[in-house]
């Protein structure tokens, strides 16, 4: 079979159509479906119905899962699901209404980061004019390298990043919005700064550059509002090469915006996309998604 890819935008962003996930997938599919995958770094898949077990399924065909780092929002009956959601039921979040509306790549607070992860709609919230809302964009990092100016390539290629803990709870509560009521951020959000404090290692080290383990390609390695320093420089000159690297890539060339619908799947590549969830919604407009993430692969031979 070769599958029905429809060419959504540059660089990312590619719907492959003509596909039940919810069905077993048979080989040479689910190869054509990875190729596209690695190739591309977001696919999409439209209207599909998915339980979460069904969702875990086709995510394992990939290989092992990871679960979100706070466990307190993986679903109970199956923790390999992260629920993302601004939902109150009983008074409690049924999810993690905020799981990441700033330039990010998942779990960097982890000492292995996951493959990818993949998002399915369940509810998605609209404004008064029926205009769905809450938004994911996507940003190609391996197209942001290679259009690096080469004296910013050579400030950061082998170079390691060190992320803090303390660094991005402050930047997630300074860029937060508050809840028009009260003035303070929303129970939920609240909650969910006050999970991540807890949880989250004081320090991480990464490199700025990562090589794709299954393509080889290189992409820059980079989560906003969390980095304390590139390593081998002053805290003023690493500072100047972090915004110098922010604006080179937030640039809409490297961008898809991926506007969602009931029954959407996307999937991002977590080592060549960053993403970023816009909350341009607030209760009782209702969002509600499940996220699996895909482990980390070991590289194959030629990475
Ligand atoms: C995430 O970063 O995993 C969530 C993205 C979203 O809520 O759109």
């Amino acid at each position: 079979m070769t599958l029905d890819i429809k060419f959504v935008d540059a660089p990312l962003g590619h719907e492959i159509r003509g596909v039940d996930l919810s069905k077993p997938i048979p080989d040479d599919v689910f190869a054509e479906i990875e190729a596209a995958y690695d190739r591309y770094g977001v696919i999409v898949f439209r209207g599909q119905k998915l339980s979460a077990e069904q969702q875990v399924a086709f995510s394992k065909r990939f290989g092992p899962l990871d679960r979100y780092v706070l466990e307190k929002y993986n679903m109970k009956s199956c923790p390999e699901v992260f629920i993302v959601s601004n939902i109150i039921e009983n008074g409690e979040p049924i999810g993690l209404g905020d799981a990441g509306r700033y330039w990010h790549t998942d779990m960097w607070v982890t000492p292995r980061p996951p493959r990818g992860s993949m998002l399915h709609a369940i509810e998605v919230p609209h404004d008064k004019d029926g205009k769905p809302l809450g938004d994911t964009w996507t940003l190609n990092m391996q197209a942001a390298y290679d259009a690096l100016p080469e004296e910013l390539r050579l400030k950061i290629e082998g170079r390691t990043a060190v992320y803090s803990g303390r660094k991005y709870v402050e930047f997630r509560i300074a860029n937060t919005p508050r809840d028009p009521r009260t003035g303070e951020l929303s129970e939920a959000d609240r909650v969910g700064m006050e999970e991540r404090a807890r949880n989250i290692a004081p320090e991480i080290s990464h490199p700025m550059v990562k090589v794709h383990p299954r393509t080889g390609r290189k992409s820059i390695y980079y989560s906003e509002g969390s980095i304390d320093r590139i390593e081998g420089y002053s805290h003023e000159e690493s500072e100047r090469i972090l915004e110098a690297l922010h604006r080179h890539v937030m640039q809409p060339q490297f961008m898809y915006r991926h506007v969602w619908q009931v029954g959407d799947v996307l999937m991002w590549d977590n080592c060549s996309c960053i993403h970023k969830a816009i909350g341009d919604f607030e209760w009782p407009q209702r969002r509600h998604m499940h996220r699996t993430t895909l482990g980390n692969p070991p590289a194959r031979a030629s990475a």
